[in-house]
């Protein structure tokens, strides 16, 4: 059989979840750590976004949907009305600026928490440690041992991803993504090295699924599959995630779950197009997929990432997510399309602190007189 599918342009236009996207470049969700202690979004965050309102979608960054899954210091909420009125602003913001869509990632920690940060014991799968420091308002702290979550612990936390999802709308997005990546609580169910349980949760692959399903399914019953969208790294060996050999078995089984669901998109982090399990995904998923390429970790392409975009893309993604190109360079779009060099990233300790230093201070090209 010949193939017949043709590779789509980064910048041709998109439809997703029934919304149109004026070009095939996701800012990847990114924490800033630039909301006030409380979790509320600033206006320098408005800013922020709004300086990259011409990205053909924004996933605004992790947002916890409630108060014991905060991870870092001045992390954003959205649980609480003072939340939700300062991500109003920033999605009117995006708006004025002449923005797409945006959907806002919903991200609980589990064990990746502290109670210097959070006011609580973390909750996770098993009462196993993060084997790593964390930050915290008073510095770097050993993380505590997560308090293990009972049953009911599981069905309140699903239930506030549904209510966080519901403030996201409210607040003005589009739709929310579903945080199952990077070793943060959905993540935690999801591999036997942080998912010890012996109830119906933990186990097999079967039961290790089920939370990101449960989740997923609660979010898209609350706003509406074509407004859900998951992120997920599979295999991905961060905050102390190992999947061992299940990788190969576990996102076969998450994706085929999910995949008559109508779900606006599947997010996959760190993708390799020549890898098996990212063509695995790309078989099953018969929805929109997004991929976040794997750029070297310690510079950005002088290309933006173009090149490895263009590979996922003839690799059969839909969309091209990019974390730091957009961090360093609120213009990208124009940039790719018009072949202009890119900003470096200046300073990695700004990723995470700085006020408007690092951070809406990252020159537009030609420079903005
Ligand atoms: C400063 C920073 C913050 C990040 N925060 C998040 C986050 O909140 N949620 C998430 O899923 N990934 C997060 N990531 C990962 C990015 O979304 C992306 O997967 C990663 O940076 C690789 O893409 P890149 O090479 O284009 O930057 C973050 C990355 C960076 C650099």
């Amino acid at each position: 059989m010949t193939d017949t599918r043709t590779t789509p342009n980064l910048l041709a236009p998109a439809t997703v979840g029934g919304l149109r996207l004026a070009n095939r470049l996701v800012m990847a969700p990114m924490t800033r750590n630039r909301a006030t202690a409380e979790g509320v979004p600033t206006a320098l965050m408005a800013t922020y976004y709004a300086q990259r309102a011409t990205a053909g979608l924004i996933v605004a960054e992790a947002t916890t949907p409630n108060a014991v899954g905060r991870t870092y210091p001045n992390t954003t909420g959205v649980h609480d009305s003072a939340q939700v009125a300062g991500w109003r602003r920033v999605t009117q913001a995006v708006r004025a600026a002449g923005g797409g869509p945006m959907f806002l990632q919903i991200q609980h920690g589990g064990r990746v928490g502290h109670p210097d940060t959070s006011g609580h014991t973390p909750l996770a799968p098993s009462p196993i440690a993060l084997p790593e420091l964390l930050h915290t308002p008073a510095g770097k702290r050993p993380a505590p041992v997560p308090r293990e979550m009972t049953p009911h612990d599981i069905g309140a936390t699903v239930a506030d991803f549904a209510a966080a999802a519901r403030n996201a709308v409210a607040a003005g997005f589009d739709g929310v993504e579903v945080h199952s990546a990077n070793g943060y609580l959905l993540h935690q169910f999801l591999s036997p090295n942080t998912n010890h349980r012996t109830d119906a949760w933990g186990g097999g692959v079967a039961n290790r699924i089920r939370f990101t399903v449960a989740v997923t399914e609660a979010v898209a019953a609350a706003i509406g599959p074509r407004r859900t969208g998951l992120r997920i790294s599979p295999g991905r060996a961060v905050n102390g995630i190992d999947e061992g050999d299940d990788t190969g078995a576990l996102y076969p089984a998450l994706v085929s779950a999910l995949a008559g669901h109508g779900l606006a998109y599947l997010h996959v982090g760190f993708a390799e197009p020549g890898s098996a399990v990212y063509r695995d995904i790309r078989e099953q998923w018969p929805g929109a997929l997004i991929a976040n390429p794997l750029l070297p970790a310690d510079r950005l392409p002088a290309d933006g990432g173009r090149h490895a975009a263009e590979l996922l893309l003839a690799a059969g993604a839909d969309l091209i997510a990019l974390g730091r190109p957009f961090l360093a360079n609120p213009d990208l779009v124009a940039r790719l399309r018009t072949g202009a060099p890119v900003n470096p990233v200046r300073d990695r300790y700004l990723m995470y602190v700085g006020g408007a230093t690092g951070y809406t201070d990252y020159p537009f090209h030609p420079p903005v007189a």
